[in-house]
């Protein structure tokens, strides 16, 4: 069945989506091409690609791609897709390369995609073959944009820019940037990998759900309830409490923490309070920051506080917390999400040594927290395939938003707000003309 527009949007109302949205191959395949390739798209960050043929290869939605640094310093972002037979070229996930050649018939690449050389060129002669002809180069993702060192693509060439499709959402990445006492970060070594049996968009979604926690992750929260009980009198709780236990805070709290939408789908809960508001102090890094910002932008800096700012449809990032998850979507029941952990140029290791710890913690396969929401997620990706109903439910607080100011709309943390907005941003792609299709 071919879908037309008229389908697609009667998916989507003000209170509820229709399960097709989670478990139709039709609509994933429709997904790929018009909100993946519409959308800018994380694709990685500029210290992973430091020296001239440092490369990284990766994805957008399903299509394989490659970042790249050429040797006059600039980022290109190239399909792995080699321009003679269509194989893919590497297979590496990083590495330095002077130039890239497929391992089929030899094709080899400059670092900018084009094609360098053809072996045995003499039965190209007089065939009509250009080597210049893009059609036979890595081609090229039609745009790239770099936010402070975050690089993004756009498979479409027209569009917004990527400052105007960020919005809001560069204050959180400005502010993991004030974070470092020199102004620069890094990611640090490779990429912890948590498969998911769902569709991307629950996990997207999940990011700013803040009435899950205190049932999904209730036995978290009693665990270390029970453990802190348990301690003798003045002694100190592990560090790795005040990470895991505010995941059983109350409704109240995640309602104070609030939720904020803006514009293309983003959102984020809190901004002056979180779930990671309460942290200690770490040895020696509040000196370096006074020292680079003064005492009250210190203050001002420390003070944001912004949980999962959900950057649609691909990226979300802390800035409490040096860490970024990327959904990328492998079919309509399969997404691969990847925790990435950044080092804060100049601040002492021990703030990296916590932000892997969290990730161990929180969102590793093995940790306490991430297989409660996997659990979920696979729960819904198999009883939505029942025809019993079909509609999910977005109710929570519809209509009752706080504040608005500017692009940005607040309210209370236990909304389903976030959800309702990314489906607003999910039919402006989606049911709006062709894309390749
Ligand atoms: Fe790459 Fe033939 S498929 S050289």
């Amino acid at each position: 069945m071919r879908l037309i527009d008229a389908d697609i949007r009667a998916l989507v109302e003000a209170d509820r989506v229709h399960r097709k949205v989670y478990v139709d191959e039709e609509i994933f395949q429709l997904e790929m091409q018009r909100v993946w390739k519409r959308a800018w798209v994380f694709v990685g960050h500029e210290s992973q690609v430091k020296e001239a043929g440092s490369f990284i290869s990766t994805t957008i939605g399903t299509e394989p791609v490659v970042m790249v640094r050429d040797k006059s310093n600039e980022i290109h972002v190239i399909y792995n897709r080699c321009g003679h037979k269509g194989a893919k070229v590497t297979n590496k996930p990083c590495g330095k390369t002077p130039m890239f050649r497929c391992p089929y018939h030899g094709w080899s690449y400059n670092l900018d995609g084009t094609l360098n050389v053809t072996p045995h060129k003499v039965g190209y002669e007089d065939t009509g073959f250009d080597k210049s002809d893009t059609r036979f180069h890595m081609g090229k993702v039609a745009r790239v944009e770099n936010y402070r060192g975050f690089v993004f693509a756009s498979q479409i060439k027209e569009g917004v820019n990527l400052e105007e499709f960020l919005g809001d959402a560069k204050a959180t990445i400005d502010n993991v940037l004030d974070r470092a006492p020199t102004g620069q970060i890094e990611i640090v070594g490779q990429a912890l990998l948590y498969m998911h049996d769902c569709n991307w968009k629950m996990f997207i979604e999940n990011l700013n759900d803040g009435v899950h926690p205190m049932v999904t992750h209730a036995s978290v929260g009693d665990a270390c309830r029970k453990l802190l009980g348990q301690l003798p009198e003045g002694a100190s709780p592990p560090p790795e409490a005040e990470i895991v236990f505010p995941f059983g805070s109350s409704y109240e709290f995640f309602d104070d923490m609030g939720v904020s939408v803006m514009p293309y789908g983003h959102s984020y809960m809190g901004g002056q309070s979180s779930i990671h508001q309460d942290y200690s102090d770490v040895e020696g890094y509040r000196d370096k920051m006074v020292a680079r910002h003064g005492e009250e932008k210190t203050q001002q800096v420390l003070a944001q506080n912004r949980h999962n700012t959900t950057i649609y449809p691909s990226f979300t990032i802390k800035d409490a917390i040096q860490a970024i998850r990327v959904a990328r979507p492998i079919a309509v029941n399969k997404t691969l999400v990847e925790t990435w952990h950044f080092r804060l140029i100049g601040a002492p290791d021990a703030l990296l040594h916590r932000t892997i710890t969290y990730s161990r913690l929180i969102n590793s396969p093995a940790s306490m927290v991430g297989p409660d929401d996997w659990n979920c997620y696979a729960r819904m990706q198999e009883a939505l395939k029942s025809s019993s109903n079909d509609w999910v439910d977005l109710h929570r607080y519809l209509g009752r938003e706080e504040i608005r100011e500017g692009d940005v709309t607040r309210a209370r943390g236990t909304s389903d707000l976030s959800m309702r907005n990314q489906y607003q941003a999910w039919l402006t792609y989606m049911a709006s003309g062709n894309c390749d299709e």
